[in-house]
């Protein structure tokens, strides 16, 4: 059976998404549903390509207990037929994904990180790129929350394919 594959999207990919796709792989890499899904992150933008994530980005991840490893790459056409679920981290992102030529057929699995946040589901994942270091640890658990919520998600599917 074919896995599940991931993309989480942000503009620069050097905090928010590659932060998702960390977190998101240190919990399927635990609960054992790694065999049967995938992860990536990409940036919006052309900003960061190649390069490593953002310094603060890492450092709070690892307080957090979660590694990053992830060189940033921008969004592609292609990545459209590539992945199952296009995880946006706001609006912003969610528009320049849709705006992807052939992207209206695709618009299913093109959703907002944090429909799947327990907490509240109607907001975005806030840019930290400008601000200090609490809006760093926000974000993590913000993407804490909602990754929980999406593994749920992917449980539910799963469950009626296996
Ligand atoms: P990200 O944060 O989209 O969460 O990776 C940003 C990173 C870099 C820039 C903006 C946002 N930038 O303008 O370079």
């Amino acid at each position: 059976m074919t896995r599940i594959r991931v993309l989480f999207v942000c503009l620069g990919n050097i905090c928010r998404s590659p932060l998702a796709e960390a977190i998101f792989k240190h919990k399927i890499n635990r609960n054992g549903l790694h065999q049967h899904v995938e992860a990536d992150s990409c940036g919006t933008s052309n900003y960061h390509i190649g390069d490593t994530p953002d310094d603060r980005t890492v450092a709070n991840a690892l307080r957090n207990g979660v590694t990053i490893n992830h060189l940033g790459r921008q969004l592609a056409v292609t990545d459209l037929q590539d992945f199952d679920f296009i995880l946006a981290m706001d609006s912003s992102n969610y528009r320049n994904i849709l705006g992807l030529p052939g992207a209206e057929v695709h618009k299913e699995k093109i959703l907002m990180m944090r429909s799947f946040d327990a907490s509240d589901d109607h907001l975005e994942v806030p840019d930290p790129y400008y601000g200090g270091e609490r809006g760093f640890q926000e974000v993590f658990e913000i993407l804490d929350r909602s990754t929980d919520g999406f593994i749920n998600h992917l449980r539910q599917q799963l469950s009626s394919r296996l």
